[in-house]
């Protein structure tokens, strides 16, 4: 198709298709293009499509050779031991692919050809508690999915489903009232939350007097009690002004509009447990209702009930998440939810995506994933605290980043004015706690490393902005606009350059990686991969050296890569500077 760019190894596999089809005489006959450490890339299909159809292995890869479709696209074809295939790729049609990207705005990447509604529940903090690294891996691997879907063009809908709701609500709002509003907010606005939520706890384990009143307390909120529901407001409100304090710090999409905290789906959950009822799910256990899905058992091999209403008469957390299935496929018209929430949550949403399936709730093509994470470590191995031993405050956290940018760049860069520092520290400080978080496969715990995080080499966010900084600069220091050099058209000749070239085409595909399994750490290792091409490009091909018109050529495969490093990192919600 004229017009279209696609990654060198897809489009082969594109070409190929029909070829392999036709030789196995049915549908589903693969290629199988990978890259290669011979060539540019290696075509391995041959050897299983001609056991399938019992010839030579060898005999098929002349065959697809004969075919000539790869002419267009390769300089070299050659059979190799018992029947792979080596391709390298024409120079000339790499350079005409790299002009195409430059050209595109979306740098090659085309929209989504099936747009999706899409709802990602993301970050959910607790009202009254300390956002813990939990919370904040949640908002930081939520924002780079949002982003990227958003980019794809599929419709969005952020929801921030704080803990605001339920049983502790009860001592929390007495103990507001005992100290009185202005301690709870001066409190709260330093960022002290768990301190008020300890010793609401503390009252409520020793003071049984208080115990009698919080449990009437959560009665009235449940009933919305004009006054209770009062109250209840100033506390969200508190927390949220923290909440948004810490989002404002890392730089991320989430606002107040997106909060969609546990008490609103409260209405809703009468009539989960109607449905559910209705459907004749719903059991009798120690006098609880619960719904036993199939297929989920305790340790001794019995079923495992998903608790609706506890013996004491109450909703729980399984239905406040049935009634927000309810309301996000029901109402919001979603057709794909995310969940980015801790691993330890996996069977709980298991359990809640079955028994959604079970009252048909939940049917494709609607579709509900649990994009689960690890845990964040300290350099002792254990979940991260502080020296006190306290969950770590967020803010501060976010601040000493930031703290310590400022003290590298001034070691690396003092010419840069405070201003100019102040604005970089932030950006690469809080782009270093994000790059650390989303590099990593987040299915695995990682270990939060200062060091490590902000090193200016390794796979790391300073060193991706800094190779970013350093085109930029390669053009400031030559005094020529980057917008004046887009267009010109490029060459390929040098491995490094060729290197680089098949780097920048892949770009899509990284971000179909990622978007396959949820995975941000597939494109910031595309990045990363892409920054180390780069300066092997750098090293090698002479740009402001060379002459023309090489050099012009150069220029515009810098201008693309800074392009492409800038719109990545974008991507994952971090920042680009032009000078650092
Ligand atoms: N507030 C919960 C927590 O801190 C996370 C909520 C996740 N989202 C949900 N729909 N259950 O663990």
């Amino acid at each position: 198709m004229a017009g279209t760019v696609a990654d060198p190894l897809s489009l082969v596999a594109e070409l190929l298709e029909p070829v392999f089809r036709e030789i196995a005489g049915r549908d589903d006959a693969d290629p199988v293009v990978r890259p290669s450490d011979r060539a540019d890339a290696q075509v391995n299909g041959a050897l299983p499509l001609a056991k399938q159809i019992g010839t030579n292995p060898r005999e098929v890869a002349q065959r697809v050779l004969d075919s000539g479709v790869l002419q267009a696209v390769c300089s070299n074809v050659e059979i190799a031991g018992p029947g792979f295939i080596n391709l390298t790729f024409d120079d000339a049609w790499l350079a005409t692919q790299l002009d195409v990207v430059a050209a595109d705005d979306r740098l090659g990447v085309a929209p989504a050809t099936r747009t999706r509604t899409v709802v990602v529940d993301y970050s959910a903090p607790n009202v009254a508690k300390e956002m813990h690294v939990g919370h904040l891996r949640s908002t930081v691997i939520g924002d780079a999915l949002v982003r990227t879907l958003e980019f794809l063009g599929h419709t969005v809908v952020r929801e921030n489903h704080i803990g605001d709701w339920g049983r502790p609500f009860g001592m929390l709002i007495e103990h507001l009232l005992d100290i009185g509003e202005d301690v709870a907010a001066q409190g709260m606005r330093q960022g002290d939350l768990d301190g008020f939520y300890k010793a609401a706890n503390a009252k409520f384990t020793d003071d049984p007097a208080f115990q009698e009143r919080a449990r009437e307390r959560v009665v009235m909120l449940q009933a919305y009690d004009p006054g209770t529901i009062e109250i209840w407001q100033r506390l969200v409100t508190m927390s949220n002004e923290y909440f948004t304090l810490v989002y404002g710090q890392l730089g991320v999409l989430l606002t107040d509009g997106d909060l969609a905290g546990e008490s609103r789906y409260q209405s809703l959950m009468p009539e989960v447990y109607e449905r559910l009822d209705a459907a004749g799910l719903l059991r009798d256990s120690d006098g609880a209702k619960v719904v036993f899905p199939p297929g989920f058992t305790n340790r001794d091999n019995e079923p495992l009930p998903l608790i609706v209403k506890s013996s004491a008469g109450a909703f729980m957390y399984a239905t406040s998440d049935l009634a927000c299935v309810l309301d996000r496929v029901e109402r919001v018209g979603a057709d794909l939810l995310l969940y980015v929430v801790g691993a330890p949550q996996a069977q709980h949403f298991n359990m809640v995506f079955e028994v959604c399936r079970m009252v048909g709730i939940l049917e494709p093509p609607v579709e509900a994933v649990h994009v689960a994470f690890g845990n964040v470590l300290g350099d002792d191995k254990k979940m991260l605290r502080s020296r006190s031993g306290d969950a770590v405050k967020l803010i501060a956290l976010l601040d000493e980043a930031v703290e310590r940018a400022s003290a590298a760049i001034e070691e690396k860069n003092p010419d840069l004015d405070s201003d100019a520092r102040a604005a970089v520290a932030r950006q690469i400080g809080i782009g270093a706690v994000k790059y650390a978080d989303l590099s990593t496969d987040r299915v695995r715990d990682y270990i939060f490393d200062w060091d490590r995080m902000l090193a200016f080499d390794g796979n790391t966010a300073p060193y991706l902005q800094y190779a970013h900084a350093r085109i930029c600069s390669i053009f400031r220091r030559a005094g020529i606009e980057r917008e004046s050099v887009r267009g010109m058209p490029m060459s390929i000749a040098q491995p490094q350059e060729r290197a680089l070239a098949q780097r920048l085409l892949a770009y899509p595909s990284a971000i179909d990686e990622m978007m396959a399994s949820y995975s941000p750490n597939k494109l910031a290792n595309y990045l990363f991969d892409l920054a180390q091409d780069f300066t092997a490009f750098y090293e090698h091909c002479p740009v402001m050296k060379a002459d023309e018109p090489v050099r012009s050529s150069r220029l515009a495969v810098c201008d693309l890569t800074a392009r492409t490093m800038s719109h990545g990192l974008g991507l994952l919600g971090i920042a680009a500077p032009d000078a650092m």
